[in-house]
């Protein structure tokens, strides 16, 4: 496989509602970004993730958008985008772009055109369909956002289609100037020198409603192909797939370089291990480590040189993992250090959501009155309906909700933790005055500067990027794995509990390269590894 600058680096995804206010209406922006792309240069990414910053009615925070090729008022203007480009670009840091064309905002032109009527020219850039026999709704089709899929047009009789809030209509992927028009719309971007998209809910766009397939449909990789070439096929870009379906079989189908599709795609396995099978997020189990590692192992191992793997414990959709799978609570520094280290280690692209470099935490609400989310209020008046408690439902959101990780980066120990001078649109969490950017600096122990560590080992090392992988075979709750590369050995081990366990290894320790404690490790014959223990040493 050729060698890409998309393998080697680290990415950073910036939520801009929740990353920086610049004028004190409590709102993230563009110039709040631009103001400190000099942490992020210090941090050492040489990619930022950029959630969508066109305009928008904010529905579901942009990702409803009613045009491509704006900026959203409350973020900026265009001049603003364009000056956060080169400030990037000078230090390295390509913008990756969230793509967003399996829906727009209701608010879009197209659909306002679409909806006028059955021989609008627009009509046919999204899904409709006439109502059943009985006439209700076309199917059974269940939006991400709870309620049908199906949302009546009261004007022409029939119903569009929305996968996710009514806001957000499906586009229709059959149609050949639709098409034609997004790509165009990518290549603007393209031209004003970003670094790539991130293809938001892609496996979507292939879908045959009226059969009732979403996922994965027929056309799906004819039109990824089609894109390719029309739009970054010719650019060196990074792209990855938001795919919640994939398998490895399936990965390799977007990311094998001859074919021509993606970089890489976000899978989801490892992220459903703490719901119950066949339910919803929101049904909550244990999560089970030996569960953990198969899944992460397969990816590891099976893509082989037909993809690459996209690492992530974080982003704007999922709960904080420091409070899900670590422990935020009596050892919240040594399990975000051994969130890291296991996952950087690992081979594929690693990804930082921000907040997660400071071991920002989960934000715990006590009644739905705190929520902003479009997909936590709807679910919990859809449960509400259906009997479960009220106590029941407001668990499950403080264990899974999406404003978990949309609380305002918490920059200083000062008011609002230096997000916003005025009120800001969804409160902090109430321990920004222990965790926020500033203690972290200042804390030469703290988790900011592992994640930095591991950043630059990875500039340092081919060995991060491109070793090979290999499962070591231990008690469950710990994750141990070698990674090889031209005669050199790396081995990893954490320990992912809140107990001590038990190590033994034949090897001999040449170097430490990386240890979220400060005892320093001697020797691997038979020793107890700490909780959450994690160290990375050469082995002869
Ligand atoms: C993706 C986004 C999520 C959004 C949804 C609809 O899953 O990550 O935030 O709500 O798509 O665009
Ligand atoms: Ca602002």
């Amino acid at each position: 496989m050729k060698k890409n600058w998309w393998q080697e680096v680290v990415v950073y995804q910036i939520y801009p509602r929740s990353f920086k206010d610049s004028n004190g209406d409590g709102i993230g922006d563009i110039r709040g970004m631009i103001e400190e792309l000099d942490y992020l240069e210090k941090l050492g990414v040489g990619a930022i993730w950029l959630s969508p910053v066109y305009q928008s009615p904010n529905d579901d925070n942009g990702y409803d958008i009613s045009d491509y090729e704006a900026i959203m008022d409350e973020f900026g203007t265009m001049e603003d985008m364009d000056e956060f480009l080169r400030e990037a670009n000078k230090r390295n840091i390509k913008i990756i772009m969230d793509l967003v064309v399996n829906h727009t905002s209701d608010e879009h032109q197209w659909f306002v055109e679409a909806k006028k009527g059955k021989d609008n020219p627009y009509r046919d850039y999204y899904v409709w369909a006439d109502p059943a026999e009985d006439g209700g709704v076309p199917n059974d089709l269940r939006s991400t956002f709870s309620g049908s899929a199906w949302e009546f047009d009261e004007e022409s009789g029939q119903y569009y289609l929305h996968l996710f809030s009514k806001k957000q209509p499906d586009l229709n992927w059959e149609n050949d100037d639709m098409r034609q028009a997004v790509y165009e719309m990518m290549n603007f971007w393209i031209e004003k020198g970003i670094g790539g998209f991130r293809l938001d809910v892609i496996d979507l766009v292939g879908k045959k409603p009226l059969e009732e397939i979403t996922g994965n449909g027929p056309r799906l990789h004819e039109f990824l192909q089609e894109m390719n070439q029309a739009t970054f096929g010719n650019h060196d870009l990074l792209t990855v797939g938001e795919t919640w379906g994939a398998t490895p079989e399936i990965a390799k189908l977007y990311s094998n370089p001859e074919r021509k599709e993606l970089s890489m795609v976000f899978q989801f396995e490892h992220i459903g291990l703490d719901q119950q099978p066949g339910k919803e997020k929101w049904d909550l189990q244990p999560v089970d480590i030996a569960q953990l590692k198969e899944i992460l192992t397969k990816w590891q191992t099976e893509l082989g040189n037909e993809g690459w793997n996209s690492l992530f414990w974080n982003n704007h959709d999922l709960p904080r993992m420091v409070s899900r799978w670590g422990n935020d609570q009596d050892y919240r520094v040594e399990s975000a250090k051994m969130l890291a280290i296991l996952l950087h280690m690992m081979k594929g692209t690693p990804y930082i959501y921000q907040g997660e470099e400071i071991g920002m935490t989960n934000t715990p609400i006590r009644d739905i009155s705190e929520a902003e989310d479009i997909e936590t209020i709807n679910m919990y008046n859809e449960r509400l309906e259906k009997g479960y408690s009220k106590e029941e439902i407001i668990h499950s959101i403080n264990a899974k909700g999406r404003d978990n990780a949309r609380r305002p980066m918490a920059w200083n120990g000062e008011k609002q933790g230096g997000f916003t001078s005025g009120t800001p649109w969804i409160a902090l969490n109430e321990n920004y005055k222990e965790i926020n950017v500033e203690a972290a600096l200042n804390d030469t122990n703290s988790i900011f500067y592992t994640y930095q560590n591991l950043i630059q080992l990875r500039k340092d090392n081919p060995i991060m990027v491109w070793g090979s992988f290999e499962l070591v075979d231990t008690v469950d709750q710990v994750f141990s794995y070698y990674r090889k590369y031209e005669g050199e050995c790396w081995l990893i081990v954490t320990n992912f509990s809140n107990e001590e366990q038990p190590f033994i290894s034949e090897d001999e320790i040449e170097e430490v390269i990386i240890q979220n404690d400060k005892e320093k490790i001697t020797t691997l014959r038979e020793i107890t590894l700490r909780p959450w223990q994690a160290f990375v040493v050469k082995v002869k």
